[in-house]
């Protein structure tokens, strides 16, 4: 762990890379992205897309079409390993937010999945400024579960009461120059979910994974009782998206 660290972002560090210990529940458990999010991140002209922060590949498949290079930049060793049993033919090379493994100008858009909280933006925003060609587009999503809906929330306020959910910094507003304003839409839709894979998903959050044992169990069994009580059979979101465009130059 690099050191001169504040315990803040010492835990945040911690949580960062505890996703490969639950890849396979990761990848069960977690949505892909609707059809129209990805269309409004990536333009169809697009010949070289970043997924970074890929995770087990879960918007890499989406962002795939003909006569298009996908390359995956992840940190984690488990989730790397996840994506290629998932993703056979797709390049995932090992890398981070503040250091992509590409050459300068070489990308033509550069997407973050559910990751853009991780990273340091002072030196994030220069890393992907620097691979995207001039002209070169910054999208950044999050699926966000709609606590609107009753079952949802009641979900939220078991992980909130047993894991001290973190609220998540977006860290959104700290892109900047280079690039130019960022745009924002949603997409609602939903998902249908087995009631295992609402486990999964749950066991797969970064601050579950890190809990100690016992509370982790205890939060397990109040999520299988709500699911037990509720039978739900669709996951609401609401699919939050920026882009930005990096300046002509
Ligand atoms: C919640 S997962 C999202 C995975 C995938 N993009 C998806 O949409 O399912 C967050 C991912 O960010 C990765 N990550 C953590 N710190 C990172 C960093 N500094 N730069 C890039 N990725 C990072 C984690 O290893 C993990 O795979």
């Amino acid at each position: 762990m690099p050191g001169m660290m504040t315990a803040e972002e010492q835990e945040k560090y911690r949580q960062a890379g505890s996703f490969g210990a639950a890849a396979d529940a990761y990848e069960r458990g977690r949505p892909s992205y609707p059809p129209e999010a990805v269309a409004w991140l990536v333009s169809e002209d697009a010949r070289t897309v970043v997924d970074l922060g890929a995770g087990t590949g879960k918007l890499a498949r989406a962002l795939r079409v003909p006569g298009r290079e996908v390359v995956a930049v992840e940190p984690s060793v488990g989730m790397r390993e996840q994506f290629s049993q998932v993703l056979p033919d797709v390049r995932v090379l090992e890398g981070t937010g503040e250091s992509i493994p590409l050459p300068d100008s070489s990308v033509d858009t550069l997407v973050c999945a559910q990751a853009w909280h991780w990273v340091d933006p002072e030196r994030a925003v220069p890393e992907a400024a620097r691979v995207l060609r001039s002209g070169g587009r910054l999208g950044l999503v999050w699926n966000c579960r709609d606590v609107s809906v009753p079952w949802v929330a009641e979900l939220d306020r078991i992980l909130r009461d047993c894991a001290a959910a973190p609220t998540e910094d977006r860290q959104v507003e700290r892109v900047g120059v280079p690039f130019g304003p960022v745009e924002r839409q949603d997409f609602r839709w939903s998902h249908s979910m087995t009631a295992g894979e609402v486990m999964d998903m749950v066991a797969s959050r970064s601050y579950v994974i890190t809990l100690e044992p016992a509370t982790r169990e205890e939060l397990l069994g109040r999520v299988r009782a709500l699911l037990d009580a509720k039978r739900p059979m669709e996951m609401p979101y609401v699919t939050e998206c920026y882009r930005a465009e990096l300046g002509l130059l």
